[in-house]
């Protein structure tokens, strides 16, 4: 494997930035140290234009090829988690309350180590954008970097995203053409009643036995309105209603969240939470206030950059490797808002048997570098001299 040979050189130093940045977690778009890092790395390695401040905090750097040609984009995520380290590690977060685990210190140190490989072997026609967005937990960070221009402005393509992914040995990758990531909604459901006396509820209009209601009827729309093959989560997660044993509360409160893998089908579970709650509510004489609230879109993975990042990753170990039909997750991620602005593809990379994302004890896994280096290196290689 020879990209995964020179790459090898530089696994080392690359996981140096990557504890680095561990033991250094910014949040959502507050990444200006991490961004400040990023940009320093890459005037170091001779990159031939560095942008800063797109999407807020976000960074790019543009490598030009040997002669004129297409753009593509590579994108890593910077920004950590509110969570408090437990991993035991000697990089641990130095910042109580928050941490690295989802591994963008690992995507942002390897889209580096790319990054210094492409500049000092320039191996290609064209231009490789290396883009380092923030606030890809929950804050939109790729919509904002798209919405301040970052496909037109460096003539972007496609373009093409990665995530480690734990209990995927490492030196493996998984991907799928089509929905890989789900769209991750949040609802809320605050039932309006008549509090009173828990001994007479007949003048009363109980909101926590009308909610109980509505959390029941909610389970019949994955099992009972969407299509069986076309899979939908809804789990209620919150049920906050009164204080004491002998008081019947004015309110109840319900929140959850909606998990699909199809526009239609996210549609049609949002409809459904509003009939639900109204319906119910108005069987009982409550009345409800539902507010649903969408995040990023469903990740979905064109087929002819599907088949390109396969390609790239077969190349780097081999197709015993490579799953190209994995199973989709039905976590979210923003990396969506790019795939509707250009066309991509975004590619899981074995972490190994480490705690899991958003775990406190999880770790990125530092033998993963050297293979999600290459991947790069190899893909944009592959894109950019055909
Ligand atoms: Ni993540």
């Amino acid at each position: 494997m020879p990209i995964l040979n020179r790459v090898a050189e530089l696994q080392h130093e690359v996981s140096e930035w990557r504890r680095h940045l561990h033991t250094n977690p910014e949040i959502l778009y507050d990444v200006e140290e991490t961004a400040a890092f990023v940009e320093q790395k890459l005037r170091e390695f001779g990159v031939d234009e560095i942008v800063t401040g797109i999407g807020r905090t976000g960074v790019v750097g543009v490598i030009r090829g040997q002669g004129s040609g297409r753009a593509i984009g590579l994108r890593a995520d910077m920004d950590a988690l509110p969570i408090q380290e437990l991993s035991g590690k000697a990089w641990s977060s130095k910042t109580p309350g928050k941490m690295h685990a989802c591994g963008h210190d690992g995507h942002t140190a390897m889209l580096l180590g790319a990054a210094k490989h492409l500049a000092e072997t320039r191996n290609f026609r064209g231009s490789v954008i290396v883009i380092f967005q923030p606030a890809e937990e929950g804050g939109a960070g790729a919509l904002a970097m798209v919405q301040d221009g970052l496909m037109e402005r460096f003539g972007i393509e496609e373009v093409y995203g990665m995530h480690n992914m734990p209990g995927m040995p490492v030196g493996t990758f998984a991907i799928r053409k089509g929905g890989i990531m789900a769209a991750p909604d949040k609802f809320t459901i605050t039932v309006k009643g008549r509090g009173g006396h828990a001994a007479e509820p007949h003048h009363t209009i109980d909101p926590i036995a009308i909610g109980a209601q509505i959390v029941g009827n909610l389970q019949l729309i994955a099992s009972r309105n969407a299509n069986p093959l076309r899979s939908v989560v809804v789990s209620v997660t919150r049920f906050q209603a009164g204080t004491t044993h002998n008081i019947i509360p004015e309110e109840a409160m319900l929140g959850g969240t909606v998990r699909s893998l199809d526009e239609a089908v996210r549609d049609l579970a949002e409809n459904r939470i509003r009939e639900v709650a109204k319906g119910v509510a108005a069987a009982h004489g409550a009345d409800v206030i539902v507010d649903y609230e969408r995040a990023c879109p469903v990740t979905v993975n064109h087929p002819d950059e599907t088949m390109h990042a396969a390609r790239a990753a077969i190349d780097i170990v081999g197709g015993q490797n490579v799953d190209t039909e994995v199973d989709p997750s039905m976590a979210g991620e923003d990396f969506a808002f790019m795939l509707q602005a250009r066309p991509g593809a975004y590619i899981m990379i074995g972490n190994g048997k480490t705690a899991g994302l958003h775990h406190p004890a999880y770790d990125f896994n530092d033998e993963a570098i050297a293979y999600g280096v290459s991947y790069w290196v190899r893909l944009a290689e592959q894109r950019l001299t055909e």
